[in-house]
């Protein structure tokens, strides 16, 4: 085909690919169509064609790639009174066995107690948030991010499954119901080609601005949980899906009440044999502490519950081929080498990365450029190699040389040692601390900005590259410093979306000091290690003072940091630029001190050491009670204890070093009595 031609093709494909894009606006962002579907359909089916005939054709607002409904930003956002949670997941038997450890040893039981559980399988759609008040459905929320989510009540209401009004005398007062939405394969199967799975079906119909669209995609809600509640007397959850029923809720058929890991296993292997023939995709089973009473003394650990866990089927996979390898710098200089495989589809989804994790496990593997493997995806894991076929190798195939120095900035990589396994590490790292690589500081300060650190809306990955190499960011602290002027010049930016930019970041100058904390990007300190030393220092003034002293040896007293976590903050702080950040940001946020947890509690802000081994009550359990009752847990005796609680086979040299210092030392019948009466 002569070059003219060619160009008029582009042209008109250029043409159609601008037009979509103005009725995709006009429709999900305005609600206001300008075509109707008919139109709709005909443009992208031309749009499609153009590109199966000419491979050429590409463009990223192609309806290829942007499949199903762009998600709609004007949603209200409503706060969850209790958190939706996540899962943690078990992918073996040990796995199960671990938990289960976990959960007895947490209980302080003995090894034959018996706990019974809730088996549900774990439905992979969405979860929602219903709340209703005197049996009225008043309020849906989607998940969001676990503490915030979108008021998405009207579209639920368009889904039978959910009951508007509930009229029976036992429901409760008011309560949050929670529970899956998610499409039915059959369903999903006579839709037009707009979504790539169920679940972005149910995703996309459920966020979508105009509730007669997702009245429209026959959507199901099964009910599993709930959250906040007031006057439900229920003591199980297996009463409580029963009730569900009752109430006029769907639940899973295929819900069971067992106990044993034994048992867990058998109906584990019945579901999955029996998961292509349910109408719905399950992902796994989800194992829940059956007892209400149980479930509130585990407790949460991070974002997920200690009592329960998800058991999740072994993932999709297929076989494809490595067209190269490259590598990959995280924030903490961590060296990625990722697998560049020829595009396949696995599950629904086309796949063309897959992690190789690290040095190690290339050698361990033999993984090279040019091998034919099979390539795993699970759920919302990053897709990995699993396994080479080695008959499949071409002759002249070399082994792969991991690189020596950054291909970033050229320093040196290194392994660092760990002193916990005395091993190195497998993971090979850009020895050139924090900023000094243009790759490690990029990834820095795409934490910073990050959803859990700073999370400044609409300030994405791709922002923090195209901002880096204008030269308008370099340190975390310039995110505060824009040339807004500038910005509003470039291409793609206009004054509303600069606007908008500068009202999310203005938003975040006042910040929680666990937050900064995180977002500093400290190894070792993530979420709760931050929530921990927040608690702990309260203010970034007394963050400063320590780095100044140069002694962070205090940090060392705070019950659940260690000696990693202390020479990673030692090592922050011994960089130039680090301080050079810190400094920085001082001058331009406002940094909240941490909450002063309830005073009001029992326990009134006192510390408490324990030694030995307590009755009925795990060492964790014993943390959670005194933190819950405003008391702190430290680690060594020094004069800043104040009790010591003394169990079986103490170690005696902590009471002799309390009684030296003045250290109140109590037993646990006397632990127990402080938290029914007033601390004294
Ligand atoms: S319970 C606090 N029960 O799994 C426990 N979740 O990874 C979390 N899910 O967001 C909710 N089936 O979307 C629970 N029977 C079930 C479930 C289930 C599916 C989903 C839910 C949640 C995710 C957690």
């Amino acid at each position: 085909m002569i070059k003219k031609d060619i160009e008029k093709i582009k042209k008109d494909y250029l043409k159609k690919i601008n037009l979509i894009q103005k009725y995709n606006k006009a429709y999900y962002s305005n609600s206001k169509p300008l075509v109707d579907d008919f139109e709709f359909d005909k443009l992208k089916k031309e749009i499609l064609n153009l590109e199966k005939k000419y491979n050429y054709l590409n463009n990223k607002n192609s309806p290829s790639f942007t499949i199903g409904f762009q998600p709609s930003k004007t949603f209200k956002k409503v706060l969850h009174k209790v958190p939706m949670l996540s899962l943690g997941n078990a992918f073996s038997q040990e796995d199960l066995v671990n938990f289960e450890k976990r959960i007895i040893n947490y209980l302080d039981k003995t090894e034959n107690f018996q706990i019974e559980y809730s088996a549900e399988p774990k439905i992979d759609g969405i979860s929602a948030s219903l709340i209703y008040k005197n049996g009225k459905f008043i309020t849906g929320l989607s998940r969001g991010d676990g503490k915030e989510g979108e008021d998405i009540t009207e579209n639920l209401k368009t889904i039978a499954d959910i009951p508007s009004h509930i009229k029976l005398k036992n429901f409760p007062e008011e309560i949050d119901i929670r529970g899956e939405v998610f499409i039915q394969n059959s369903d999903f199967k006579k839709l037009s080609d707009k979504f790539a799975n169920p679940r972005n079906a149910a995703s996309g119909s459920l966020r979508q601005k105009n509730p007669s669209e997702t009245k429209k995609i026959p959507l199901k809600f099964i009910a599993y949980t709930f959250g906040y509640e007031k006057g439900m007397k229920i003591l199980f959850q297996n009463d409580y899906l029963k009730k569900l029923k009752e109430w006029g809720f769907k639940t899973n058929p295929f819900n069971q009440t067992l106990k044993n890991i034994k048992n867990l296993m058998e109906n584990y292997y019945e579901i999955e044999k029996k998961r292509g023939e349910i109408d719905f995709d399950i992902d796994g089973i989800v194992y829940k502490v059956n007892d209400f009473k149980l479930q509130k003394r585990l407790g949460n650990v991070a974002n997920a519950p200690r009592w329960a866990i998800a058991h999740k089927f072994p993932a999709n996979s297929a076989i494809s081929k490595i067209e190269n390898i490259e590598i990959q710098i995280g924030r903490t200089g961590a060296l990625t080498p990722v697998a560049k495989i020829k595009p396949i589809n696995i599950g629904g989804v086309v796949v063309s990365n897959a992690t190789l994790h690290n040095e190690e496990e290339i050698i361990r593997k033999d993984i090279r450029i040019g091998d034919t493997v099979l390539v795993e995806r699970a759920g919302d894991v990053i897709p990995h190699v699993i396994s080479v076929d080695f008959k499949q190798r071409a002759q002249n195939s070399k082994k792969f040389n991991f690189p020596l120095s950054c291909p970033s900035c050229g320093s040196k990589t290194v392994k660092d040692f760990n002193f916990t396994t005395k091993k190195k590490d497998a993971v090979r790292r850009c020895s050139s601390e924090g900023y000094g690589c243009e790759k490690v500081a990029i990834e820095k300060i795409k934490h910073f900005v990050s959803k859990e650190a700073f999370n400044i809306e609409g300030f994405g990955k791709k922002i923090v590259e195209n901002f880096w190499n204008l030269n308008l960011i370099r340190l975390p602290q310039d995110i505060f410093k824009l040339d807004y002027t500038k910005i509003e010049n470039l291409d793609g930016w206009g004054q509303q979306s600069v606007a908008n930019l500068k009202y999310s970041i203005d938003l975040r100058k006042t910040i929680s000091f666990e937050k900064f904390i995180y977002a500093l990007g400290i190894r070792h300190i993530g979420l709760e290690n931050a929530k921990i030393i927040s608690k702990n220092l309260k203010s970034l003034k007394n963050l400063i003072l320590l780095s100044k002293k140069n002694n962070f040896s205090d940090l060392l007293n705070i019950d659940g940091i260690g000696e990693t976590q202390i020479n990673s903050i030692k090592n922050f702080f011994a960089n130039n630029t680090n301080i050079k950040v810190l400094n920085g940001l001082e001058k331009v946020l406002f940094v909240n001190d941490a909450k002063i947890q309830k005073s009001d509690g029992l326990l009134n802000n006192r510390t408490f050491m324990l030694t030995g081994k307590l009755e009925g009550l795990s060492r964790a359990e014993a943390k959670s009670l005194i933190e819950e009752n405003s008391g702190y847990i430290v680690s060594n005796v020094s004069k800043k204890l104040d009790y010591l609680i003394i169990g079986e086979k103490p170690t005696n040299r902590k009471i002799i070093e309390a009684k030296k210092q003045n250290v109140k030392v109590i037993s646990q019948k006397e632990f127990l009595y402080m938290l029914e009466t007033k601390g004294s």
